[in-house]
């Protein structure tokens, strides 16, 4: 079965996500058995520019042994744990889908990282963490799932200590889209609202957020979507003999889905911090 018939898995980044047992066994590694988070980084990262985008987080927020992380969209647990095997830090990585918890869960223990590391599985807009825990909120590529930004910023606030900071990377809206855009944004990205710059500068003050920075990374991003899409198409026969063709041919559509929309000019990459007040 490909599908769980969650409307996000209409997004087939998510089909099938244990693929990467797949992408380990090619690289040597067994089933079960320890694992190193460097090696695992080069398959478990649902976003762009992989542990460097983590560590700028961690430089940027100063994160260390003793912070108390939330992360927003935990996914396979990637980022989760590059924070912990590199800062040392104290995540609580929220995650939406069971099956991406549950494998994010099993990859964190075989990398001996669950003392660091927390996969709460829910939807991160219904509280399912505690009231000012956090030092800091991290998120890549998962705001753009969550139409109801000023409820999100609220949330992310709520789970703040005062003063706590914040570290994004999210989409934003350059332009006006199109009404394919709209429908691809949609269809296979389950992205239902881009806001601008300006929007997100409003939306998050209104939420208690001070010294907002937003940094347009879009032409960075631009390149590296491309080259991700002709790398996995330049991979193609490979990637059939390892994760067989329909999960491939349901990845290149996605790939070249975005590819299609950063290159289309309306689409823009976006780094934000910011602090609660
Ligand atoms: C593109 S993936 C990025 C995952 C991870 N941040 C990474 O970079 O590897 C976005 C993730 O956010 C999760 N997500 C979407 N909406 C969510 C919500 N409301 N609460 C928690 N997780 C959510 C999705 O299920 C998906 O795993």
């Amino acid at each position: 079965m490909v599908t769980d018939g969650t409307p996000i898995k209409t997004m087939k980044l998510y089909h099938e996500v244990d693929r990467v047992l797949n992408d380990l066994a090619a690289a040597g590694f067994g089933l079960d058995g320890a694992l190193d988070a460097n090696e695992l980084a080069r398959f478990d990262q649902y976003h762009y520019f992989g542990t460097d985008a983590v560590d700028e987080a961690i430089n940027g927020l100063s994160l260390g042994p003793g912070s108390a992380v939330v992360e927003i969209g935990g996914g396979i647990g990637g980022p989760a744990r590059r924070l912990a095997s590199a800062a040392r830090c104290h995540v609580s990585a929220i995650e939406l889908q069971p099956d991406l918890n549950s494998l994010a869960a099993d990859l964190t223990a075989r990398c001996g990282l669950s003392e660091l590391v927390d996969h709460i599985e829910g939807d991160a807009l219904d509280g399912v963490v505690g009231e000012g825990v956090f030092d800091a909120v991290v998120s890549w590529l998962t705001f753009l799932h969550i139409a109801d930004r000023p409820l999100l910023y609220r949330e992310c606030a709520r789970m703040l200590r005062p003063g706590g900071s914040m570290y994004v990377e999210d989409y934003h809206r350059l332009g006006t889209l199109s009404q394919d855009e709209v429908r691809i944004l949609a269809e296979d990205v389950f992205c239902h609202r881009v806001p601008t710059l300006a929007e997100y500068e409003t939306e998050l003050s209104a939420a208690g957020f001070v010294d907002i920075e937003l940094t347009d990374v879009t032409v960075a991003w631009r390149l590296f979507v491309a080259d991700r899409f002709a790398e996995f198409r330049a991979a193609r026969s490979l990637m059939i003999d390892r994760h067989g063709e329909e999960l491939v041919d349901g990845l290149d559509h996605f790939y070249a889905s975005i590819n299609d929309l950063f290159s289309g000019g309306n689409l823009g990459g976006l780094r934000l911090t910011a602090r609660l007040s």
